[in-house]
């Protein structure tokens, strides 16, 4: 009797000592988080360079109107090696597509996320070619994460139709023709000819690569498996639910839907995808995932298991965040 009325009290106390420290530990997160994120961007950040008035520009805001049909947004760290087969290709792309249709402009921002090897001369080689009409290089003086390079290459742009693309080229670019189907498909309106439409309409189309994840799957490592596996799960269990592959590189925006996922995004490391489908979902802005090409190429800047535990944690903070409203959705029209 004496034994198990002293490991009930125990039992009490312990609860009461874990129910406090949770309050302490939701009251710090509260007091210590500002609900909106903070975006810091140097003076320098700013400004791209035009190699014919040999000056630095000022970039414009995302949150003035857009004057070209579309940004395509390119988050690079370290990528001069990956970066020349993508860019290749994406202009490839754009240019026939201008060939075919005369009046569409679009540009390419490439965010060197505080790069240390020439990724910056490689892309000012590219603009020389181009002109900083339709290629901009956002050079950061520091590493913000992909998730902070993205959202300053977004708040930079100017398209109607905003396209973040990875820098190593995984996807294929024609695959825009893809996500601008589906994006035609929801708004019955066509993305190439209808911008100023286009522009207000609320969607986000991402491509996605769970239609290989058969094959995938017995190419991988099973601690690979396991890994990603758990990743899902957890996505589903704290964030979106009904979304297949959260984490593929290529997604594509209404410059409307750009605007306002992303001022309220607050992850800038690689569990910001998740966070901008979680809002978008909280919003009920419409998110439609269409199967496209990839090729795992060599290089991935994810470290296996430090990325991973940090995405797990992102994923719980975001949950957690949210939840006690430590964190905020803005929701502004303009
Ligand atoms: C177009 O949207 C409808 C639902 O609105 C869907 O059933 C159909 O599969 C979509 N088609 C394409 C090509 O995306
Ligand atoms: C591109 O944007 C302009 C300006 O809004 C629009 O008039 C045009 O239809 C769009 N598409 C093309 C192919 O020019």
């Amino acid at each position: 009797m004496e034994f198990l009325s002293i490991l009930y009290s125990l039992i009490i106390y312990g609860l009461l000592a874990v129910v406090a420290l949770l309050l302490i530990l939701v009251l710090f997160i509260l007091i210590t988080t500002s609900p909106y994120p903070i975006v810091e961007r140097f003076k320098e950040e700013e400004y791209y360079y035009d190699p014919v008035s040999k000056q630095k520009m000022k970039f414009p805001s995302v949150e003035t109107p857009y004057s070209v049909n579309l940004s395509v947004i390119v988050p690079a760290y370290n990528e001069e090696e990956r970066l020349t087969p993508m860019l290749d290709e994406a202009l490839d792309f754009l240019e026939n597509r201008v060939k075919e249709h005369p009046s569409y402009k679009y540009e390419i921002i490439v965010v060197s996320d505080g790069s240390k090897d020439n990724t910056v001369e490689l892309v000012q080689s590219y603009v020389q070619k181009y002109s900083s009409e339709k290629l901009r290089c956002l050079d950061l003086m520091k590493n913000r994460g992909k998730g902070g390079a993205v959202r300053l290459g977004v708040q930079s742009a100017r398209g109607a139709a905003i396209l973040f693309a990875d820098a190593d080229g995984a996807s294929k670019f024609e695959d825009l023709t893809k996500l601008e189907l589906a994006l035609k498909n929801i708004t019955k309106l066509d993305p190439i000819s209808q911008s100023p439409e286009i522009n207000d309409k609320l969607a986000v189309i991402i491509g996605s690569r769970a239609h290989l994840e058969k094959d995938s799957l017995v190419q991988r490592s099973i601690f690979r498996n396991i890994l990603m596996y758990g990743f899902h799960f957890l996505v589903w269990l704290f964030t979106v639910k009904g979304i297949k592959d959260t984490q593929c590189g290529f997604k594509l925006f209404t410059r409307k839907t750009a605007q306002i996922t992303f001022q309220s995004l607050h992850v800038n490391r690689w569990a910001f995808d998740v966070e901008l489908l979680y809002i978008a979902q909280q919003l009920r802005i419409p998110i439609v995932e269409v199967p496209i090409t990839w090729t795992e190429i060599d290089g991935s800047k994810i470290t296996p298991v430090i990325s991973w535990i940090q995405m797990g944690c992102d994923l719980a903070m975001i949950w957690i965040k949210y939840t006690i409203r430590a964190w905020k959705i803005k929701y502004e029209t303009n």
